[in-house]
């Protein structure tokens, strides 16, 4: 269960009206076109994507943003070339030996969502080993989606919603929430996605119900702090009203 779980209204965000999110999700996108404009394979992309990644956190940080939500594998990507798979297996295996102890000594707390029962032994056990690593850290919480469709966390959450007996009538907003992979973090603020392709493909279904959007056409290895300057600039031009009506009262809108 989560410590968020116990809200009695679960798509009302904790930093309404904050200028800065507290939430960040992306869509990495554009790694393989990135590798093309330099005649080399996707997986080159893919590595570049890793480092960028590691720039990202850490200006997450410095900008006081608490939530890092990165799409690093779809449920649906296992569907490429085996070479881009094993490619983007073997990153997650680099990646953990890597920079795991850089980020645990940056305070990050990983957490890893999505369906683990079908990657290999050794790319779970690196996930295992960076979420029991960064376990009490309390910086930054980065979640990364790997083997994660959203209507697969939906299927998921209902499933575990019946095996703990819930009837129909419990079966409410608040308690699916409490089921979801990311109820460990508050719905996110600001949903990103790079590469120039306007669609969610299939990721946090349910928990970008408020989200504000932002999509650019900068290809993933190239996003950096003025394209992180652009989304949240965008941001904070947003009027969030969650369904209400901004009111005199309310003072500037939420
Ligand atoms: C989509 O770009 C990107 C991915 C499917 C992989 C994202 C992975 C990383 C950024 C590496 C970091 C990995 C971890 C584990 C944190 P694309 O390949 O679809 O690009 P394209 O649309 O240009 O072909």
């Amino acid at each position: 269960m989560s410590f968020f779980s116990g809200s009695s209204t679960p798509a009302a965000p904790a930093s309404a009206g904050a200028e800065v999110p507290r939430h960040v999700a992306i869509v990495m996108d554009g790694n393989g076109r990135w590798a093309r404009k330099r005649f080399m394979p996707r997986v080159f992309g893919h590595k570049a994507g890793m480092e960028t990644v590691m720039n990202v956190i850490a200006d997450c940080q410095r900008r006081g943003i608490s939530f890092l939500t990165l799409y690093a594998f779809s449920s649906e990507n296992w569907k490429r070339p085996e070479e881009e798979v094993s490619g983007l297996m073997n990153l997650v295996l680099v990646g953990v030996s890597k920079y795991l102890m850089r980020l645990a000594e940056q305070g990050v707390r990983i957490k890893v969502m999505g369906e683990r029962s079908a990657v290999s032994p050794k790319v779970r056990e690196a996930w295992n080993e960076a979420e029991r690593v960064t376990a009490n850290n309390t910086g930054l919480t980065l979640t990364v989606a790997f083997n994660y469709g959203g209507r697969w966390d939906v299927v998921q959450a209902c499933r575990q919603a019946m095996a703990d007996g819930l009837t129909a009538d419990q079966l409410t907003e608040e308690a699916l929430s409490a089921r979801m992979a990311l109820s460990h973090a508050p719905d996110p603020d600001l949903f990103i996605r790079t590469g120039g392709e306007i669609r969610i493909s299939n990721f946090l279904l349910w928990q970008i119900a408020y989200a504000e959007f932002h999509f650019t056409d900068c290809l993933w290895p190239d996003f950096d702090v003025a394209e992180m300057d652009k989304a949240l600039a965008a941001f904070a031009r947003r009027d969030r009203r969650f369904g209400g009506v901004k009111t005199e009262a309310s003072g500037p809108a939420v």
